[in-house]
């Protein structure tokens, strides 16, 4: 009995929701939606751990009442085996515009029975302006999204519904724990 407890303590410790490596921050979106970050001085990098199988979204927006746009977002998903990823903004509640210049670079991008898992990074600053937002020390206006299904193309993602909202966050910070404030 005592070996069978045991198991299952080990089983729980070791769940796929664990990030792929030590990040020193992370925040709870929504129940289903966790993000996992590590900057140094030029790059940060993100994994986000999302309990669905469609896509995946997440950026910044600089409008502080956290408004889908104007914003800077990756869009991604995994389907049959392959994924599907990239660099966009927002300039209305609609599909997000594709980046001429792409920023943003996929480093994973995976699903299991629990749901996906997407890691990326990014320069703090990059030389796509308007279409790229800075990351600065200081409080950062974070929007998330995701669905439960699949896109029909890369071109056509669906509307988020509910599953979606947005967060302060100190995205860049000395150490310590991040400041966390949902905004709608
Ligand atoms: C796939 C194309 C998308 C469509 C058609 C779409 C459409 C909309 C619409 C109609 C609203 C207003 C109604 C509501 O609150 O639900 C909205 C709000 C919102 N969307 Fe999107 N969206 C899309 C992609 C995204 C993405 C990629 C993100 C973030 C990464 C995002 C984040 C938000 C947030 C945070 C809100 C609430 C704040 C606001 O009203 O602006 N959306 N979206």
């Amino acid at each position: 009995m005592l070996f069978f407890l045991y198991l299952l303590f080990m089983v729980s410790m070791t769940s796929s929701h664990d990030p792929t490596e030590t990040f020193p921050h992370k925040a709870t979106l929504d129940p289903n939606y966790h993000i996992f970050w590590k900057t140094n001085q030029s790059s940060i990098t993100f994994e986000a751990h999302v309990a669905a199988h469609g896509y995946v979204g997440f950026g910044l927006t600089a409008n502080a009442s956290g408004a889908m746009y104007p914003g800077d977002v990756v869009m991604g998903y995994v389907s049959n085996g392959q994924s599907y990823f990239g660099d966009y903004h927002t300039d209305r509640h609609g599909q997000p515009i594709r980046d001429g210049s792409q920023d943003w670079t996929l480093l994973l991008a995976t699903e299991d029975n629990e749901g996906t898992i997407m890691k990326f990074s990014r320069a703090l600053h990059t030389r796509d302006k308007p279409d790229d937002i800075d990351i600065n020390s200081g409080i950062s206006h974070v929007i998330w999204s995701y669905s439960r299904e699949d896109p029909i193309a890369p071109t056509n993602y669906t509307y988020h519904r509910a599953l979606r909202g947005s967060m302060d966050l100190e995205l860049v910070s000395g150490g310590g724990t991040p400041v966390g404030r949902a905004l709608l």
